[in-house]
C-alpha cells in the first residue's frame, strides 16, 4: 500500500447498529472490520463459566490462563478461547452483562487494547466498540459516535432475537440495555463517551441503508483528506 492505512473508529451504546453498519461499510471500502466487543464477550464467557464475573482478582489472574484469539475466515471474524470457536456462544444474552462486567477491570482493557492495535496494524480498518476513538485509535482518520434512543435500540434487539427464534419481552430487553449502558458509561477505566472530535450519528430515525450510506460518505470525505 503506497498511502498510509486509514482507520475508522465507531463507538456507541449497545444496539445502535454499530457492528452491522461497520461490517457493511468495511466490505464496501475493502477494509478490515474488527468487532472489539467480541473480545470482551469471549473473556466474559470464560469468566461466566468460572462463575466469577465480579471477582476482580480472579479476572486478573485468568488473563494469564486464557488465550483469546481472533481469526478471519472468508472475511468473517471468528473468536477463540484456546482452540474453541466461541463466535456463536458469545451472542447468548447472559454473556452481554458478563462482558460489560469484565470490561470494567483496567488490566482486562489494557490486554484487549494491545491486542486490538496489534490486529489492526498496517491495515485499513473499521473498529467498533466503546473506547475506540478515545483510547484504542486516538489518531483515527474518522471517529463516529453512533447512538439511538434506548427504546429504539431495545426494539431492534427484540426483533433480532425474535428472528433467531429466541423472543424476549421488550421491557426486559430495554431494562437490560439501560443497565449495561449505565455500567459502560460509569466505569472508571475508559468509560463509553464520544471523543471530542467524533461526529455523532443518531440512527433512531434512520434505516440501515441510510446509516451505511451516511457513514460511507463521512469515511470517503475523511479518507480523501489523508
Ligand atoms: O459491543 P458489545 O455489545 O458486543 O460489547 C459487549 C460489552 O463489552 C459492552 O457492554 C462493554 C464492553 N466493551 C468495551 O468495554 N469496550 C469495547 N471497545 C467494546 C466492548
Amino acid at each position: 500500500m503506497s498511502r498510509k492505512p486509514f482507520s475508522i473508529a465507531i463507538d456507541g451504546p449497545a444496539g445502535a447498529g454499530k457492528s452491522s453498519v461497520a461490517r457493511a461499510v468495511a466490505a464496501e471500502l475493502n477494509a478490515m472490520y474488527l468487532d472489539t466487543g467480541a473480545m470482551y464477550r469471549a473473556f466474559g464467557l470464560h469468566m461466566l463459566r468460572k462463575g466469577a464475573t465480579n471477582d476482580a482478582r480472579a479476572i486478573v489472574a485468568a488473563l494469564d490462563d486464557v488465550n483469546i484469539t481472533v481469526e478471519f475466515v472468508d472475511g468473517a471474524q471468528h473468536i477463540f478461547i484456546g482452540d474453541e470457536d466461541v463466535t456463536e456462544a458469545i451472542r447468548e444474552p447472559e454473556v452481554s452483562m458478563a462482558a460489560s462486567d469484565v470490561s470494567a477491570v483496567p488490566e482486562v482493557r489494557e490486554r484487549m487494547v494491545a491486542l486490538q492495535r496489534k490486529i489492526a496494524e498496517g491495515h485499513d480498518v473499521i473498529m467498533d466498540g466503546r473506547d475506540i476513538g478515545t483510547k484504542v485509535l486516538p489518531n483515527a482518520t474518522l471517529k463516529i459516535f453512533m447512538t439511538a434512543s434506548a427504546e429504539e435500540r431495545a426494539r431492534r434487539r427484540c426483533l433480532e432475537l425474535a428472528q433467531k427464534g429466541r423472543p424476549e419481552p421488550y421491557d426486559k430487553v430495554l431494562q437490560e440495555m439501560k443497565d449495561r449502558d449505565y455500567q459502560d458509561t460509569h466505569r472508571a477505566a475508559s468509560p463509553l463517551c464520544a471523543a471530542e472530535d467524533a461526529v455523532t450519528v443518531d440512527t433512531s430515525d434512520m434505516s440501515f441503508d441510510e446509516t451505511v450510506a451516511e457513514i460511507k460518505r463521512l469515511a470517503l470525505k475523511a479518507i480523501g483528506k489523508c
